[in-house]
């Protein structure tokens, strides 16, 4: 959940790490801290507790050495309040020459705290990483060989971690090590990087390797070396990102996750980009090491966590409506720890916008070792989760960085509506014209998606008018179920007021019980042309909640007369096929919550206690 860059090469190390942690501050944003070895030959280490601009400000008051080597933390807690004392690097050994920072946690660090304590090392923090520093440093004056040092204590850990480390004696070399935490490569001229995610460098190198699960890097300016815990040296390729670096920064919008919706008609061509040809018909080569497995499959499970979880939910309509294969979705980390059948005909679909959170990585271990294939939905190049699976599609919606997520959802869902109408095409189910007629859809999505941004001012005006409101309810039929489950996490997560999603006809089974006076409830409303006759259940669930009072919102198809007499406010959404409306529909949540959130003065990009990616269990 921290966000770690190293950085070795001619340029302003400060400069470097500091941009590093700024796109990386999305993954934690309680403290932050720099260590450099100056041209001087002296390590300087600065951290504070806070935002990083608060670091950011102490160093433009006092700045550091010039130096050419460095490494940068931004911390989520987790072991230890966030305070300048816990916050990374921490310094280990009695002459305090050795900085490392860590991702993840390390879970013997008691034991290991207490045989140090024995021997007399002394501890500046809270956390459970300063023992690998002492430990290290420890080892290092014993043997004076940094990597061998370094190989026996990482080898001790237990957990997840990424740790960093640099020596004021070795000043030419960052070492890293990865176990259950993400860390990639940026290959340079005449300089090299480490990262949590590419966008820690992407803006000066689009050349990276990821780096395997319990492997150790020995970053040069001019050598990257990898090897594995035993000290054998493993060769991996490298790949090139797809990502530009302006669309990793705000580009004067007035957050990110402004940016980021406003990107969505982008960000949804780009997944549909090449996957469609204008007859409507879908390619996913990426899809091909699953070619022999795709015909015999019998079930279909996904995991994955929150939004999603949500995005993953939307594609099980799809999938058993066009594939007809049962789906399940499962919450990754209940998935595991239930027995689930797993057979070889079981492909598990696992779908993580970052492919670090380890709830989701863990199912898909789980998963494999049960013997079942696995496709990951993806967004974030080299990530752990895309080299774990059998296969890969990416969604391709481009860097996400503010905390909550919503171009990454309509990709997701767009990705999995491409692997419906894949496998359909594969097993026959549907007819070619009817996947065709759908696959020309999908290509009509981000103009129409544009059509939704264009008209966005009353969901604003009504979210200004709600900011004092305690509870919010979301209501959802078929595939508008997820999308209220997903309206109703963005509130929480964004404005924290609390708020529920249901499916309307769950409604009479309980939760009406909690509508009174003046409740506000938000009402995914089917179109009025759907074959099932979902809208006139949805108008009756609506006027259920009328007559107790409620104030009802509704977002409906355009052209749909009647719901206008049933809700006191009503946003339109273009037309589109029932089974796409989710990519429409959500838009208006997604801003009423960002919103809300400005309305009440919080940090939309960065709300409370949530940290990006969730990178332990
Ligand atoms: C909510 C949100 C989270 C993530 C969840 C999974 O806005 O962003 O609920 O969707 O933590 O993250 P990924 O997709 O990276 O696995």
């Amino acid at each position: 959940m921290c966000g770690i860059v190293g950085y070795v090469g001619p340029k302003s190390t400060v400069d470097v790490l500091l941009g590093g942690l700024k796109r990386l501050e999305y993954r934690g944003y309680d403290s932050a801290g720099v260590s450099v070895i100056n041209t001087l030959g002296t390590l300087e280490t600065r951290k504070k507790a806070g935002k990083l601009s608060i670091l950011v400000d102490d160093i433009y008051k006092t700045p550091l050495g010039e130096a050419h080597i460095g490494i940068g933390h931004t911390r989520w807690a987790t072991h230890g309040a966030p305070t300048d004392g816990n916050a990374h690097p921490h310094l280990g050994g009695n002459t305090q020459k050795l900085s490392l920072i860590h991702n993840g946690i390390i879970e013997n660090f008691s034991e290991l705290k207490s045989e140090l304590l024995e021997a007399g090392v002394s501890f500046a923090s809270e956390t459970d990483t300063e023992v690998a520093a002492h430990l290290i440093a420890r080892e290092y004056d014993k043997t004076n060989d940094l990597i061998e040092s370094f190989r026996t204590v990482v080898r001790r850990l237990h957990g997840a971690f990424t740790i960093l480390v640099m020596h004021e004696d070795e000043p030419g070399v960052v070492l890293a090590a990865r176990r259950n935490a993400p860390l990639v490569i940026g290959l340079g001229e005449g300089e090299n990087f480490l990262g949590s995610d590419v966008a820690a460098f992407v803006e000066h190198t689009k050349r990276a390797i990821s780096v395997g699960q319990d492997e150790i890097v020995i970053l040069r300016k001019d050598a990257v070396e990898i090897e594995n815990f035993a000290g054998h040296k493993i060769e991996r390729e490298e790949f090139l990102i797809d990502w530009d670096a302006s669309a990793a920064s705000k580009g004067g919008w007035s957050s990110f996750m402004a940016k980021e919706i406003a990107d969505q008609p982008q960000s949804v061509a780009d997944t549909l980009m090449s996957r469609v040809s204008s007859d409507g018909t879908v390619h996913l080569e990426e899809l091909a090491p699953l070619t022999s497995l795709l015909p015999k499959i019998d079930r279909i499970i996904m995991v994955a966590c929150g939004t999603a979880a949500y995005a993953a939910e939307v594609g099980k309509y799809a999938i058993e409506s066009w594939a007809r294969i049962p789906v399940s979705v499962e919450l990754s980390h209940e998935f595991r720890y239930r027995d689930p059948i797993l057979t070889p005909n079981t492909l598990v679909v696992a779908v993580s916008q970052s492919g670090e959170t380890m709830d989701t990585l863990m199912a898909t271990r789980y998963a494999k070792e049960a013997g079942a294939t696995v496709l990951s939905i993806c967004n974030t190049q080299g990530a752990t989760l895309a080299r774990e699976a059998d296969a890969v599609l990416y969604t391709h919606a481009g860097p996400e960085v503010a905390v909550a997520s919503t171009k990454a959802f309509t990709s997701q869902i767009v990705s999995m509506y491409l692997l419906a109408l894949h496998i359909a095409g594969i097993r026959n189910t549907r007819s070619l014209n009817e996947l065709q007629d759908t696959g020309k859809n999908l290509l009509k999505l981000p103009a129409q998606i544009a059509d939704v941004l264009s008209n966005t001012q009353g969901i604003r005006s009504l979210a200004k008018a709600y900011k004092d409101a305690e509870t919010v309810l979301f209501l959802g039929r078929n595939v508008g179920f997820p999308i209220a489950l997903e309206g109703a996490l963005k509130l929480k997560e964004l404005a924290y007021i609390h708020s529920e999603g249901f499916a309307a006809g769950e409604l009479k089974h309980g939760p009406i019980a909690l509508i009174e006076a003046g409740q506000p409830v938000i009402v995914i409303v089917p179109s009025p042309n759907d074959p099932d006759s979902l809208h006139a259940k949805v108008i009756s669930n609506i006027e259920e909640i009328r007559s107790r009072g409620a104030k009802v919102i509704a977002i409906a198809e355009e052209g749909d007369q009647r719901v206008a007499q049933h809700a006191e406010e009503v946003f339109f959404i273009p037309k589109v096929q029932q089974m796409l409306a989710p990519v429409l529909s959500v838009i208006p949540l997604q801003i009423f919550a960002m919103e809300l959130s400005s309305a009440k003065g919080l940090d939309v990009d960065q709300p409370r206690n949530l940290a990006k990616s969730v990178t332990v269990e």
